[in-house]
């Protein structure tokens, strides 16, 4: 809880623009009157001015006029957008026609503003599937330079205190891509590193897990974890990173002293990444569900602008969470 009060104190001190291309959707436009109440952000929503004010109306909702609120059907931009998409995919056979279609979708044309410096970030998902919110950030937003692949983290608040930083852990890749080679697991590793540090607020203590600890089982996907780690240490000197580890060897102290004894971080892990999306897409939920935990996220990295994905599951409170957070990495960048 003091986390996300803290996170969401850092956005109001830096307002960012962050647009929300589900506007006609109830929890989200909640989420957006709440926001602007409070100066977390300053919201842009997409969609037809008048329906946006009446449906903010019917719910009882009084800030939603300090919005942006951005007419996809009245607008000088599309021009300019769809010449910057044929630009950034002429090589994918993208032409001008195929890019005004694709900017009649506010997913798209959210990402677009993104690239052509009209907002700062964007969160969706409340109405979309994953791949829907996601496809356009890949296609046009891309990834950090050095970066190939996006991933997605989930900020973990457990109840017992003694596991990971004062009972917070930090899971990575629990939403995004399905089964990363050594290098791309090397690179989730770092990405989620710099998330802890920027979002989290605390020094990354890194595991990365496996069915094994430090050779205890032979197998291609120990080996997998094993070169994973060695990379992911070179990418990142400063930070502490160590594998391959079973879980109850990264997390719980008298087990990392035994089965891991010369590593500095095996028993006092406070992020844990996993070596596919299976395994961590599985435990967060599990975590979640089963110890009662928070589960704050998925938080994207690795994308050159932040975008972030809701599940349709999401609560107002979720969607309000998730924007201070994209409004934090909109700053940090
Ligand atoms: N990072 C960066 N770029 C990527 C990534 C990635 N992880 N994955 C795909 N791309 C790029 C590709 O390079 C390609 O770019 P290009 O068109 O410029 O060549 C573009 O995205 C489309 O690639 P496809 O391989 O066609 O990817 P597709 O659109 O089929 O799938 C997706 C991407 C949707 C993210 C897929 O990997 C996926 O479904 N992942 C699982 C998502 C999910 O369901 N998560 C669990 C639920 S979330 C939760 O529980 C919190």
């Amino acid at each position: 809880m003091q986390l996300l009060q803290s996170i969401k104190e850092k956005a109001r001190q830096n307002p960012q623009r962050i647009v929300l291309p589900e506007s006609m959707e109830e929890r989200t436009l909640q989420a957006a009157d709440i926001l602007l109440s409070e100066q977390v952000a300053r919201i842009q929503l997409i969609g037809d001015p008048k329906q946006i004010l009446q449906k903010a109306e019917s719910l009882g909702l009084k800030h939603i006029a300090q919005a942006e609120l951005i007419d996809m059907s009245n607008t000088d931009k599309i021009d300019a957008y769809a010449q910057l998409m044929v630009e950034i995919r002429k090589n994918k056979g993208m032409t001008y026609e195929a890019a005004v279609e694709q900017l009649k979708d506010p997913l798209y044309y959210a990402c677009l503003m993104i690239k052509a410096g009209d907002s700062d970030g964007e969160v969706a998902g409340a109405d979309n599937a994953t791949g829907d919110v996601l496809r356009p950030a890949f296609q046009y937003v891309k990834t950090l330079p050095g970066i190939s692949v996006v991933s997605g983290a989930f900020i973990m608040m457990l109840n017992q205190t003694e596991f990971g930083e004062d009972g917070i852990l930090v899971f990575a890749d629990c939403a995004v891509h399905p089964n990363p080679t050594a290098s791309e697991l090397a690179e989730i590793a770092v990405m989620t590193g710099k998330t802890t540090r920027a979002i989290a607020g605390f020094e990354p203590r890194i595991a990365m897990l496996s069915f094994s600890t430090k050779g205890s089982a032979k197998h291609e996907m120990v080996d997998k974890v094993v070169e994973a780690t060695r990379l992911a240490q070179a990418m990142a000197p400063d930070m502490k990173i160590d594998g391959e580890l079973q879980a109850d060897a990264a997390i719980i102290a008298s087990i990392g002293k035994k089965k891991a004894p010369n590593s500095e971080i095996a028993g006092i892990a406070n992020v844990l990444v996993f070596p596919t999306l299976e395994t961590g897409n599985i435990a967060y939920k599990l975590v979640e569900r089963l110890a009662g935990a928070q589960a704050i996220g998925p938080v994207l990295q690795g994308m050159a602008a932040p975008i972030n994905d809701l599940s349709r599951g999401c609560s107002v409170s979720d969607i309000v969470n998730l924007v201070a957070i994209t409004a934090n990495q909109a700053a940090e960048k």
